[in-house]
């Protein structure tokens, strides 16, 4: 039998169709607002807890069961083949590549175009900042360093004259005692910078040991733009 013609991938174009345009448009207004401190929702009376007896919604245990079954499915898959299969997948996939070639952007990944559209869709650069002339950034668990970099071309692209100084922490990747699943070790950006980061007081960058985030804390009490954290882990069964 001759082998079987690969499909190409349907290409699209702005102007096939309004439904892209609006689907696009939905992706970028996806966004969502955080209840504040005092409108949080809170815990119940512990005295009315545990008043009724133990129950199990089907629907959701067999979702449960359904959920483990596709990601079981997943786990002989070859990795090459499965982020091939993501990347075809993923419809934002030719942002980044677009990105490189025609803006050249440093460190140009799928974490730095997302930073951008955060910097670009919310006013972060604080008020203090644009008065005084100066920002000073702290950066979360920031290996390999994208969110840095994309700060660094927004503030030199919209904030020209803004004086920027920034801290970053992040596991060490130097620390041979890491677990490699848990840490970045793309050294390329934290080599060429090092004395921006913080790697804590026992030199680890573990920010779940408490004497490094308070050497953290001290080390940028004057800050003005806390970079959230964002550790992605391995997908794991519900
Ligand atoms: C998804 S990456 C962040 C990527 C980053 N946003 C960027 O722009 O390039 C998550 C990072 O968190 C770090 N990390 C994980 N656990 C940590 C911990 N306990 N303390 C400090 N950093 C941690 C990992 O080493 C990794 O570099």
């Amino acid at each position: 039998m001759p082998p079987k013609k690969r499909q190409k991938h349907r290409k699209y174009h702005l102007h096939d169709s309004g439904d892209l345009k609006g689907e696009i448009e939905a992706l970028f207004n996806k966004k969502f607002v955080l209840k504040s401190r005092e409108e949080t929702w809170t815990l119940p009376d512990s005295s009315s807890m545990f008043q009724e007896l133990p129950f199990i919604l089907e629907d959701m245990i067999s979702l449960k069961d359904e959920l483990n079954r596709k990601k079981s499915s997943l786990n002989d898959m070859d990795i090459v083949q499965w982020h091939l299969h993501t990347r075809r997948a993923h419809k934002a996939g030719l942002v980044v590549k677009h990105l490189r070639e025609n803006i050249h952007a440093e460190m140009c990944t799928q974490a730095w175009t997302k930073f951008h559209e955060i910097l670009s869709s919310y006013d972060l650069i604080p008020e203090i900042a644009r008065e005084t002339k100066k920002l000073r950034s702290v950066h979360l668990c920031e290996a390999p360093g994208a969110f840095i970099a994309s700060l660094n071309h927004f503030v030199k692209s919209y904030h020209r004259g803004l004086e920027w100084d920034w801290v970053a922490n992040t596991l060490n990747p130097y620390y041979e005692g890491h677990d490699l699943t848990a840490m970045l070790d793309d050294d390329r950006f934290v080599l060429q910078t090092l004395s921006h980061w913080n790697f804590g007081v026992d030199g680890t960058g573990d920010l779940m040991k408490l004497a490094n985030l308070e050497s953290l804390q001290q080390d940028t009490a004057d800050v003005h733009l806390v970079r959230m954290i964002d550790i992605h882990l391995k997908p794991s069964k519900s």
